[in-house]
């Protein structure tokens, strides 16, 4: 045979959908364009070195030029899908909360808990208390965990350190991580989580936050972006305003917690001041849709957060509707949402915030690279991305993967080129 495809180590074939394929990555997917995930019915892929190399329809399929250490996959019936993109979790935490959990379920509210000293602090006290290494081995587990499920980049917060040796701490653990290179990780410095105990107040705190610890945190490289949790009862729009703007002056881009419980004004704020994503907005305004609307500042949506929370669903249709590009992740913590599960977070997308399937596949998979700054590299199946990708267990559609919510969805997982299930 003289054309065709040569020595590709690995080659899916007879996929019954392929999903994200295409000559180029597609970067974020705007409102209307979130349907538009390519599909392509009985397909094939091909993968070297980690990357896609090249896929198509199995009619135009050129053959096998060089079978040696050639792989094939026969994934007939099967959607093969990129993997998931969790751009928002806590990943690194020392010690669940479910003490805290069973305290919810008797009647207290996840306030009333912050306001007896567990919640945020509850976890820095632990956390503090834990080895660097030990640390890095509980939190590898959990990332082990997750790309088991099919989450292939990831990002992770500090914030349950809340001051400079233990916030250092936390993002060495996840660089640790990172420089693993299994999959994808980016780190976001958020020692404005909450105020410990000691301090005369947010403003105060924020100010040592700014001047002490985000340039050690700089100076090491720890973070690619930074975060503070604009919220009433932690910090306001001013101490928001203050560390953003300084950390923009040391080159870091903003991923903020805004709107979980009340609308503040902080996701204008974060639009203004160029933030890459504001995350949860269970409670949004119709301004704060118009400001999103006309900026270029992600919405990430957190389902797993409302679940578990019980509080309103990010209202996704609104924001798709208004041509915004919404992110979907698992916001994965011990105190608000104690899973990492992507694929019921995507489905909850449908389920509980008016997405079609595909649309709510795009906020979490290629919209969700983009809110981490990573479109070019995961969220989609494109050539020279990472390949990286799910190979689902039989389905009819694509729509079926998310419509059978509480199934497992992959037979096998595919992480840079290698199977991890
Ligand atoms: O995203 N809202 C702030 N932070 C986390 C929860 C942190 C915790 O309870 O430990 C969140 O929900
Ligand atoms: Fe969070």
């Amino acid at each position: 045979m003289e054309s065709g495809f040569a020595s590709g180590r690995l080659l899916i074939k007879d996929i019954g959908h392929l999903v994200g394929f295409g000559e180029a990555p597609t970067g974020r997917l705007m409102g209307a364009d979130m349907r538009r995930m390519s599909v392509i019915e009985d397909a094939w892929l091909a993968i070297e070195d980690g990357k896609v190399m090249d896929g198509g329809r199995m009619a135009d399929f050129p053959g096998i030029v060089d079978w040696n250490g050639l792989e094939v996959v026969e994934a007939a019936g099967r959607c093969v899908l990129p993997a998931w993109v969790d751009s928002h979790t806590h990943l690194v935490h020392a010690a669940s909360r479910d003490g805290e959990f069973v305290d919810r379920i008797r009647g207290l509210s996840y306030q009333e808990i912050a306001a007896n000293g567990g919640g945020i602090l509850n976890s820095a006290k632990a956390l503090r208390a834990m080895s660097e290494d030990d640390l890095f081995e509980v939190s590898l587990a959990r990332m082990e965990r997750l790309m088991r499920m099919g989450t292939g980049a990831l990002e992770i917060k500090s914030g349950y350190g809340l001051d400079l040796e233990s916030e250092l701490k936390m993002l060495r653990v996840a660089r640790r991580l990172g420089a693993l290179d299994r999959i994808p990780i980016k780190t976001t410095f958020l020692g404005c989580h909450a105020v410990p105990n000691g301090w005369e107040g947010a403003a105060a705190y924020t100010r040592y936050m700014v001047e002490e610890v985000l340039p050690a945190v700089v100076a090491e490289d720890l973070a690619d972006h930074v975060d503070i949790f604009c919220e009433e009862g932690y910090f306001g729009l001013e101490e928001t305003r203050v560390l953003l703007e300084a950390a923009k002056l040391r080159g870091l881009p903003a991923k903020v917690h805004v709107n979980q419980f009340k609308a503040s004004g902080g996701v204008a704020l974060c639009v203004q001041q160029g933030a890459l994503s504001v995350d949860h907005l269970e409670v949004l305004r119709a301004e704060d849709v118009a400001e999103l609307a006309m900026g270029d500042t992600i919405p990430v949506a957190l389902p797993l957060c409302s679940l578990f929370l019980d509080l309103p669903f990010t209202p996704g249709r609104t924001l798709v509707d208004a041509d915004c590009a919404l992110a979907i992740a698992t916001d994965f913590n011990p105190g608000s949402a104690p899973s990492g599960n992507m694929h019921l977070a995507a489905a909850l997308g449908s389920i509980k915030m008016g997405l079609e399937p595909m649309e709510a596949l795009a906020a979490a998979t290629t919209n969700g690279a983009a809110a981490l700054g990573l479109e070019d590299e995961v969220g989609g199946l494109a050539k020279g991305q990472e390949a990286s990708l799910l190979v689902t267990r039989p389905l009819g559609s694509v729509n079926e993967a998310l419509y059978a919510f509480g199934d497992p969805l992959a037979e096998r997982v595919l992480l840079r080129g290698h199977w991890v299930v």
